[in-house]
């Protein structure tokens, strides 16, 4: 009979809490996951109490301000700090979400943060998303075309087929529908998951791009496309706002319709 128990190295225990400074009259609680792989100690969630008239709004601005006032051993990625660059996408508050647009007034309660799920935690708050961009490479992210470019000016586009790569081009790669995916989670060593079709997408609707039938070619396998059951947890997570079960939607048309 399977073992449902988490092994007793991964269970999550009570870290240590820090209060907020004397004085601070808006306080918010922040509880973290926390994993420190050198330590050899289980994960566990600390408790930071932060004054919020000391940071910015956003729950990125709350990590930040934990990091250089509180504790400098807290992990985590970002860059853009304003929803460009995808590296703070995280769980917060039980949603898969950016922290630099999450804002902290949003969270009614305690602010509970986690990495993304289901992928391996190389620390804190930083999944290791090697998989995740090499299944991005594989659907080769880039325009493919045989003939010759005009001798004077790029490839271009009607404002029709432009309009096709609304919704799409915008994604910033974040993985956050990925990991919300459920059957991401139980075959995303074969399935592609709902980022990396929605980029596959972007490239079989562009117009200038002329290895359609290769690109179809290559998505067409039991688990590469067709594992995504429309469960919609992706459409429902994206921070951008985007529907990548319509892209996957869009895809399997295409398959169809070349069949017929
Ligand atoms: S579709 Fe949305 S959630 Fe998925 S990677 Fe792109 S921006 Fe992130
Ligand atoms: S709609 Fe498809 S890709 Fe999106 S969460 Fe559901 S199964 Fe995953
Ligand atoms: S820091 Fe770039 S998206 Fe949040």
């Amino acid at each position: 009979m399977a073992d449902l128990n988490l092994p007793p190295n991964s269970k999550v225990q009570t870290g240590k809490t820090v209060a907020a400074a004397d004085g601070a009259t808006r306080k918010k609680r922040l509880k973290i996951y926390r994993w420190d792989p050198d330590s050899g100690e289980n994960p566990r969630v600390d408790t930071y109490e932060i004054d919020l008239g000391k940071c910015g709004p956003m729950v990125l601005d709350a990590i930040i301000y934990i990091k250089n006032e509180l504790d400098p051993t807290l992990t985590f990625r970002r860059s853009c700090r304003e929803g460009i660059c995808g590296s703070c996408a995280m769980n917060i508050d039980g949603k898969n979400t950016l922290a630099c647009t999450k804002a902290i007034d949003d969270v009614k309660n305690d602010v509970a943060i986690y990495p993304l799920p289901h992928m391996p935690v190389l620390k804190d708050l930083v999944p290791d998303l090697n998989h995740f961009y090499a299944q991005y490479a594989s659907i080769k992210p880039w325009l493919q075309a045989e003939s010759a470019p005009p001798p004077d000016r790029e490839r271009l586009q009607s404002k029709e087929d432009r309009d096709k790569l609304d919704g799409l081009y915008e994604c910033i790669l974040c993985a956050c529908c990925s990991t919300s995916c459920p059957s991401y989670w139980w075959n995303g060593d074969r399935y592609l998951g709902p980022a990396a079709l929605l980029q596959a997408y972007r490239w079989l609707v562009d117009s200038r791009d002329e290895a359609t039938g290769e690109r179809l070619d290559a998505l067409e396998d039991p688990f590469r496309l067709y594992r995504c059951h429309t469960i919609m947890n992706c459409a429902n997570t994206c921070p951008k706002g985007l529907n990548p079960a319509k892209a996957i939607a869009e895809i399997k048309k295409m398959m169809i319709d070349r069949t017929v």
